[in-house]
């Protein structure tokens, strides 16, 4: 009897496999989310029969003496401080980020620095080698310590790999990268989970430290499986708005150092430039003053960044109210307005509410609450709260204010700044004050809860014209 038909249906979004096609994924309920694929031959998995090298090892047989792997250095400090002081050699990196943000031009500017120390290689799926070329000299790059290739057969960047032995190598984009084998196209699940697979294993044999660029969904996660974020030793995201001019490179993986450091970079006409003292940056013209805007003292990584929270509250039209959110997580923003309606009694129901950070800075912090519910009070009750004040610290549901974390550094860094008066959490405030004199600039205002903070803003603030 003939063998049955080997192919299968995949769904691309979460990747439970079925034999029969159907309009709508099984697992994930996702419309219209299954491919035609074949199974993986198992030659492209190569599993090794043989014991794993070192299994007879216990950690202490490797001896006391260990070397600290010496990282490859980029030159670019905002890149180093994201990898963790540096890229280890033989790891995987995966950067994510949305198409035309500027992951190619980071990496091919990285590449350059690296290529004056290193052999690296740029394998392109995506452009030409013209293309490449023209970009290296818009960025005023010189090309002649960098390999490149136009190629998205993994096989040729094996072979390529195997005979030139780079040191780094960057993969752009895992989208565009195929096995010959696997019948599905480039992009597709079983792709991406056996490039990425294929990759590793090359990273891994022969010590290449491997950066490979993946687009993101609209989601806002890399396409593909969550799995390729697990695979990999790393995962950073590129960020920030299309039009403004500050790009965040954030670690949200890093088996070889710390998850919270960011690195800030500004787009130019001849690439990216780093932002080494970044607090500043996302703070807009200082001279303009109006009703519904706070300044939050955030911490980024080890840096403290502070940012212009603003808000608008206006009357919806057909009962039918908005909440639309930049910069800031809606959850927590929908959350601040329920305290506010519960314990302050601000009737929010049937207005339009917009919530924007200034500069296109994506605040990830808790410690946001404070200054985002301050800026409302504002924007709802008409009045300005003074410029040279700052707010941070975390609301809880009883609309209790909670500590936040390094009120040293934030005070310290807004009193530089020329900060006058921090409306923080009650207990950093007792914490601050015991450590440190050169923190005598700058006013410090204790709050226990949203009431105090309520209070606190009616006593300081100033009266809009129009209002
Ligand atoms: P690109 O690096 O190609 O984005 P991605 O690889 O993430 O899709 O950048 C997109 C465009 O923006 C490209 O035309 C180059 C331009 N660009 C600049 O002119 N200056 C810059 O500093 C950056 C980052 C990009
Ligand atoms: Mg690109």
């Amino acid at each position: 009897m003939a063998k049955k038909s080997q192919i299968i249906y995949e769904c691309q979004i979460c990747n439970h496999t079925s034999t029969k096609w159907s309009g709508r994924c099984s697992s994930c309920g996702s419309w219209d989310s299954l491919l035609e694929t074949r199974p993986i031959k198992s030659s492209a998995h190569n599993v090794s029969q043989k014991a794993a090298t070192g299994s007879r090892l216990t950690l202490s047989d490797l001896g006391g003496d260990i070397k600290l792997t010496k990282r490859i250095l980029s030159n670019m400090s905002e890149l180093d401080r994201v990898f963790g002081g540096g890229i280890v050699p033989g790891s995987v990196a995966l950067i994510g980020g949305d198409p035309g943000i500027g992951k190619s031009t980071l990496l091919l500017q990285a590449a350059t620095k690296i290529g004056k120390e290193l052999p690296i290689y740029y394998f392109s799926g995506e452009e030409a080698l013209e293309q490449i070329q023209l970009r290296a000299k818009r960025l005023d790059l010189t090309g002649e310590h960098i390999k490149v290739a136009s190629t998205g057969n993994v096989s040729d960047i094996i072979a390529t790999c195997e005979l030139e032995r780079p040191n780094i190598i960057v993969i752009d984009s895992i989208q565009t990268m195929y096995i010959k084998d696997i019948d599905s196209a480039p992009g597709s699940i079983s792709q991406l989970r056996s490039v990425t697979h294929v990759l590793i294993e090359l990273a891994k044999r022969l010590n290449i430290a491997t950066i490979i660029v993946g687009h993101v969904t609209k989601e806002g996660q890399i396409a593909g499986p969550r799995m390729l974020e697990h695979m990999v030793d790393t995962v950073l995201y590129f960020e920030g708005e299309r039009n403004h001019q500050f790009r965040i490179l954030r670690a949200v993986k890093n088996r070889f150092g710390a998850t919270d450091e960011i690195g800030v970079f500004e787009v130019g006409e001849y690439g990216l430039t780093e932002v080494h003292n970044p607090s500043a940056i996302f703070l807009s013209d200082k001279s303009f003053e109006d009703s519904g805007i706070a300044t939050f003292c955030g911490i980024e990584g080890s840096r403290p960044i502070l940012a212009e929270i603003q808000t608008l509250i206006a009357p919806s039209s057909q009962g039918n109210s908005r909440r639309s959110t930049v910069g800031a997580d809606p959850h927590r923003v929908n959350m601040i307005l329920a305290i506010l309606e519960t314990k302050c009694a601000i009737k929010l129901s049937n207005f339009d509410i917009f919530v924007n950070v200034t500069g296109g800075l994506r605040l990830q912090e808790p410690a946001a609450d404070l200054a985002i519910a301050a800026a409302l009070i504002s924007s709802a009750k008409g009045f300005i709260i003074p410029k040279k004040s700052i707010f941070f610290g975390e609301l809880g549901l009883a609309g209790e204010v909670r500590t936040a974390q390094h009120t040293e550094k934030r005070l310290m860094e807004s009193a530089r700044l020329g900060f006058e008066r921090a409306i923080i959490p009650s207990h950093s405030y007792n914490k601050a004050k015991k450590q440190s004199n050169s923190l005598l600039n700058i006013e410090q205002h204790k709050l226990n809860s949203i009431h105090d903070l309520y209070k606190k803003l009616m006593s300081m603030a100033k009266v809009t014209d129009d209002y």
